[in-house]
């Protein structure tokens, strides 16, 4: 087993609450409402791996598996923008997107079939200066809830997302990668599943993410991330802003 690598989130309290930052080697799930952050939070992600390790990355570069087309180009040179301020350094927004590999996923079978692909990808890139250290999946469960409706369907759903994380955790240990991948949940009790904190399917994500973070909108530009269930770290919040640079403390 490599070495278990940090990527720092670009927020100091997120970084604690995560013992240090996001981990390579584990499913970090973040589940929140719509517009709470997950989205922008992954885009960060995707920049600061590219980040040399003094600077709380990873060194790598990024596959994302994008099922609802919002990555956006844009957001990641304002990021990088950020960044050049941040560190006081000219960093070149076109050389992060260059390292950013988008696959869009047209429905659930495409979207476990493109875990494939992203490791024929981290294969070519292995034995380069950016090798793959983190893959995204935004949004993780989005086609299945869309494809899988009704009671009948429900354990073939189940069935087939956790195929789709245990491929995703086997590519996290076999490229030394950090996974991030995405839910949307509701904000209102539900009369069924009755707790706001706990995603729909959550059993069935419960056992494979290693960390599960629940997002929600505080004032103005603050975030609060949640760490919850975690078998290795104390439950906690942290407060992060999501800003035009990019998320911040
Ligand atoms: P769903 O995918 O719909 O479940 O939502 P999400 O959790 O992915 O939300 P997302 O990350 O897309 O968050 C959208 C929110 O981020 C917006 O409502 C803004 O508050 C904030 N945001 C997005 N872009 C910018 C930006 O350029 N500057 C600033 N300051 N905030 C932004
Ligand atoms: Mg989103």
């Amino acid at each position: 087993r490599m070495e278990v690598g940090k990527l720092r989130t670009g927020c100091e309290e997120f970084d604690e609450l995560m013992g240090g930052g996001i981990e390579t080697q584990s499913i970090t799930e973040m589940y929140g409402e719509f517009g709470s952050g997950k989205t922008q939070i992954a885009h960060q992600l995707a920049v600061n791996t590219q980040l040399p390790k003094e600077m709380g990355g990873l060194d790598g570069s990024v596959i994302i598996i994008d099922t609802e087309n919002t990555f956006r180009p844009e957001r990641i040179e304002h990021m990088v923008a950020g960044l050049s301020h941040k560190f006081e350094q000219d960093f070149d927004p076109a050389e992060f997107l260059k390292n950013i590999h988008v696959a869009r996923a047209y429905n659930s079978n495409h979207q476990i079939l493109l875990v494939d692909a992203a490791t024929e990808m981290a294969n070519k890139l292995k034995n380069t200066d950016k090798p793959v250290r983190l893959v995204i999946v935004d949004s993780l469960t989005a086609h299945f809830r869309a494809e899988y409706v009704g009671r009948g369907t429900l354990a073939d759903r189940q069935q087939k997302l956790n195929k789709h994380l245990h491929d995703l955790q086997r590519f996290g240990d076999l490229n030394n990668a950090s996974v991030i991948v995405t839910n949307q949940v509701m904000s209102k009790p539900d009369a069924f599943f009755g707790d706001p904190t706990r995603p729909i399917g959550g059993h069935i994500l419960g056992h494979t993410a290693t960390f599960r973070l629940y997002i929600r909108k505080s004032k103005g530009d603050k975030r609060i991330v949640k760490l919850v269930d975690s078998p290795c770290l104390p439950d906690g919040e942290a407060v992060a802003c999501i800003t035009t640079d990019g998320l911040c403390d």
